[in-house]
């Protein structure tokens, strides 16, 4: 059999071999820049994606924009670190009514980093709930619920009723004693909703009583049905803050339109 070329040959064990594990001269570097943007060439020219993330990301913002503007932003991370420990979570959690705290408490007490991805995912939901009302304020006050972008607040509601909805059926999912009866009371409280609440209440239930099956109910609901609808509803509201552009400050806009003043009246 023929011998296949080794890039060490005789050389002593543990010394370095020149050929493949020197740095990189300028020439290589250059190589691997090349190759890097010949990479984004070749997907741009098939996919037109450079000239959408242009649109999206430079764009003009109104004078007097402050850090309160992050807070929108900072909601968005804040659910989207709650999507990557909630997939963690997923490779140990088990939903049934038998195990699931079983499994929890192995997942916090026995697996590596455990109890850390946990609270993270845990306090992460109160943080992103917070958030979420200090965004929203940021919006009322400034006014940016007006023409023309009422619609975004629209769906600014269905994204806080959707976030609420994900606290309320995470809390079901440890399973111990305080999360089972404060869903029991939790459901019961949606049941006296007028019109739709006794059906809302059936469904979330899976049938008339808590039963085997609510909690797999619960944890579609929370980890397959709302994430995949809030990442569609924050596509369709960046959509349209990138193409209605941020509100000014109240501030300025009267600065820039002096008979808006009261002073002016
Ligand atoms: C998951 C929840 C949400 C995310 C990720 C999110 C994200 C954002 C981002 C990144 C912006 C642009 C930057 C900024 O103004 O902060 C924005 C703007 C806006 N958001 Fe939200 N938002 C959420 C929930 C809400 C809620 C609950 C409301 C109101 C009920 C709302 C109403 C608005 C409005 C009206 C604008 C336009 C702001 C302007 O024109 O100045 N959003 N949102």
């Amino acid at each position: 059999m023929a011998k296949l070329p080794t890039t060490s040959g005789t050389r002593p064990r543990g010394t370095r071999a020149e050929t493949t594990e020197a740095p990189a001269t300028a020439p290589q570097r250059n190589k691997l820049q090349e190759t890097g943007v010949s990479t984004i060439d070749w997907l741009d020219e098939r996919t037109s994606l450079s000239a959408g993330a242009r649109w999206m990301m430079f764009r003009k913002i109104p004078k007097g924009t402050n850090w309160f503007y992050t807070l929108g932003s900072a909601t968005m991370f804040a659910f989207l670190s709650q999507a990557v420990t909630g997939v963690f979570l997923a490779m140990y959690y088990d939903p049934s009514a038998t195990r699931a705290y079983e499994s929890v408490r192995f997942l916090t007490n026995e697996v590596f980093l455990g109890e850390f991805v946990r609270g993270m995912h845990k306090w992460g939901s109160t943080v992103m709930v917070i958030l979420i009302f200090l965004h929203m304020a940021r919006t009322f006050f400034f006014g940016a619920y007006k023409y023309p972008r009422e619609l975004n607040w629209v769906i600014g509601v269905v994204l806080l009723i959707l976030t609420l909805a994900m606290s309320f059926t995470g809390y079901l999912l440890p399973f111990d004693q305080r999360s089972y009866w404060a869903t029991t009371v939790g459901v019961a409280i949606n049941g006296t909703g007028p019109l739709v609440g006794p059906y809302l209440s059936d469904f979330l239930r899976a049938g008339p009583e808590f039963g085997a099956t609510t909690l797999a109910r619960f944890y579609a609901i929370h980890m397959l049905l709302l994430p995949g609808i809030i990442a569609a509803m924050i596509g369709a509201h960046l959509y349209l803050v990138a193409r209605l552009g941020t509100t000014a400050p109240p501030w300025i806009r009267a600065e820039s339109s002096p008979e808006l003043r009261e002073d002016s009246k």
